[in-house]
């Protein structure tokens, strides 16, 4: 969890985010161990704007990995910030099992994305 915690706040320090200026980070963490990062990255076109949480989700799926463990993301505020509802969603595709852990300069909290993301609307429902 330090490792991944640790590859979540290298990331941060790329973040690029002019407008905001929130810098936030994120590692995932696959079944076989291998760790992928993601950072967000702003847009003067602000809505053009991509999460960490997603750009690490992008790094993962390129990888070739496709079962993500836990996830960890970092910010500069406590109590630490979870991770947005398009994120908790795109997350979603690849198992409610996940563990999200987010970590602020001095606190941390842990969810599994299916409390996170309560009744969510998954591939499953389109089986339906
Ligand atoms: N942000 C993330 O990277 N992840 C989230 O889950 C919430 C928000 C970014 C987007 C934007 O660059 C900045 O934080 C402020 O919203």
């Amino acid at each position: 969890m330090n490792d991944l915690v640790q590859r979540a706040r290298e990331a941060m320090r790329h973040a690029w985010a002019p407008y905001s200026n929130f810098h936030v980070g994120a590692a995932i963490e696959s079944a076989d161990g291998a760790v992928y990062v993601g950072c967000n990255v702003e847009s003067a076109s602000y809505g053009l704007t991509i999460c960490a949480e997603r750009m690490a989700i992008g790094a993962a799926v390129v990888g070739g990995a496709r079962q993500l463990k836990r996830i960890v993301v970092t910010t500069d505020v406590d109590p630490p910030a979870a991770p947005c509802g398009a994120c908790r969603q795109l997350l979603a595709e690849f198992g409610l099992g996940l563990e999200v852990t987010a970590v602020g300069p001095s606190t941390q909290k842990r969810w599994t994305l299916a409390a996170l993301l309560p009744d969510a609307f998954t591939k499953e429902t389109l089986d339906r």
